[in-house]
């Protein structure tokens, strides 16, 4: 008997991230495919109807995530869990998120091709919600799965566009009306993420696969500056309750106080709003984000209460209030679980390295329920959260090789 490896089709992977990438494509080599929009849905639809021509059983739950299982010798067993998100950012690539689902589905498929049976049952996931663009925060599904929230804490919040979660998210669910509804949650005998890097590291340094050690401290805030609306021309600058003003103070204090000269900080300020918006009205309110993350856990800590502290302390004669939309510490992956990717790399002759995931992923949510660990394949140029975001067919492949091994060894196990 062969590896799963061996049955790993390249050519059906790549022909199904295009096939995928036809659901919110926005015409300029990207996708538009945010959470729980009629795309999302379509996309879902799509993995399904391919799961259900294989005879693979498909399952959804409260919080829209989907399953696709290819069932083992042992019933009862946990599964062994894999997948990422089908959701995207608003200007996004055909790959982030999309590979780690397509790689879990091509193990099913190629199991099933190869005929190789094993003790635990394989599912494949899609997590809802990861990107956390029209619904805050990001991680709505594994935070559900996991346990750390209930779908209710999430069903009212509203996106920019004015949509609710709760309407979403039942017209996301009926996308997949075969789909039996289960409830979300363990247990869970072992998840295994596959993701593009997202970075540059794997590329510059001519390796195909990364063994990822765990995830930076992540930190995402809205910032709330409210001053007075005014007339910009007759409102003397001593007597104003300018918001765009106190949110500069803010943001410069916010720059100098995360400046860092080995350049390991990542401080982003993604979305920046002043309204009324009218060029001569003084801002009366301006919305901000903030993007803060950090490998260190005690120096991460440590700056999320300062990130707080100089917005206040720099609102001058306005108000302000920061609101934290999700902080996670670090996370650091199983020992077992990175060893077996390394070593399965190894076994495939394919060039690796240990590494740690700047970006967010699931699989922060999945460390506490089982041994769990991710797959890193290079993407071009490390660009990603870009429509210009692209991977190669060979790369995608070697990764869903290692995947297929890594899944088939835990499930056996
Ligand atoms: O922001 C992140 O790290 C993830 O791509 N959502
Ligand atoms: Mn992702
Ligand atoms: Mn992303």
């Amino acid at each position: 008997m062969g590896r799963a490896s061996d049955a790993i089709d390249q050519q059906r992977l790549w022909d199904r991230h295009m096939a995928i990438a036809r659901f919110g494509a926005t015409g300029r080599g990207g996708v538009n495919r945010q959470a729980l929009t009629e795309d999302d849905g379509r996309a879902r639809a799509e993995l399904a109807g391919w799961a259900a021509a294989r005879g693979f059983k498909v399952a959804v739950d409260e919080a829209a995530n989907l399953y696709v299982r290819r069932d083992g010798s042992d019933a009862d067993a946990p599964p062994i869990m894999s997948g990422s998100h089908l959701d995207t950012q608003p200007a996004g690539g055909n790959f982030d998120g999309v590979f780690g689902v397509l790689a879990a589905f091509e193990v099913l498929e190629a199991l099933d091709d190869s005929g190789m049976t094993h003790r635990r049952p394989i599912e494949a996931v899609v997590w809802t919600n990861e990107e956390g663009c029209r619904y805050a925060p990001g991680c709505t599904g594994s935070l559900v799965f996991s346990g750390r929230h209930r779908i209710e804490d999430f069903l009212d919040a509203t996106s920019p566009d004015g949509a609710v979660l709760k309407d979403d998210l039942a017209r996301t669910i009926a996308a997949t009306p075969r789909a039996v509804k289960r409830t979300g949650g363990g247990p869970v005998d072992g998840y295994i993420e596959a993701h593009i890097e997202q970075g540059p590291r794997l590329e510059a340094a001519g390796l195909t696969i990364g063994a990822v050690t765990g995830i930076q401290g992540g930190s995402s805030f809205e910032v709330i500056v409210t001053g007075e609306d005014g007339h910009a021309g007759t409102v003397p600058l001593r007597q104003r309750r300018d918001a765009f003003r106190s949110a500069m103070a803010m943001v410069e204090a916010l720059y100098g106080a995360t400046a860092d000269p080995d350049d390991t900080t990542r401080f982003t300020i993604g979305r920046f709003q002043a309204y009324p918006g009218s060029p001569n009205t003084i801002p009366g309110e301006v919305r901000f984000t903030i993007d803060f993350r950090h490998p260190d856990g005690d120096y991460f800590a440590a700056m999320v209460e300062r990130i707080v502290a100089l917005c206040e302390a720099h609102a001058g004669p306005c108000g302000v209030a920061v609101k934290r939309r999700h902080v996670a510490p670090p996370a650091d992956f199983d020992e077992t679980v990175i060893a077996r990717i390394e070593r399965i790399a190894g076994e495939l002759r394919l060039p690796a390295k240990r590494m740690i995931s700047g970006a967010d992923h699931d699989a922060k949510l999945m460390v506490p329920l089982c041994p769990t660990g991710m797959i890193f394949v290079p993407c071009q140029r490390g660009i990603s959260h870009n429509e210009a975001e692209m991977a190669t067919p060979d790369d995608l492949a070697a990764g869903a090789r290692v995947l297929a091994d890594a899944l088939l060894e835990m499930a056996d196990a």
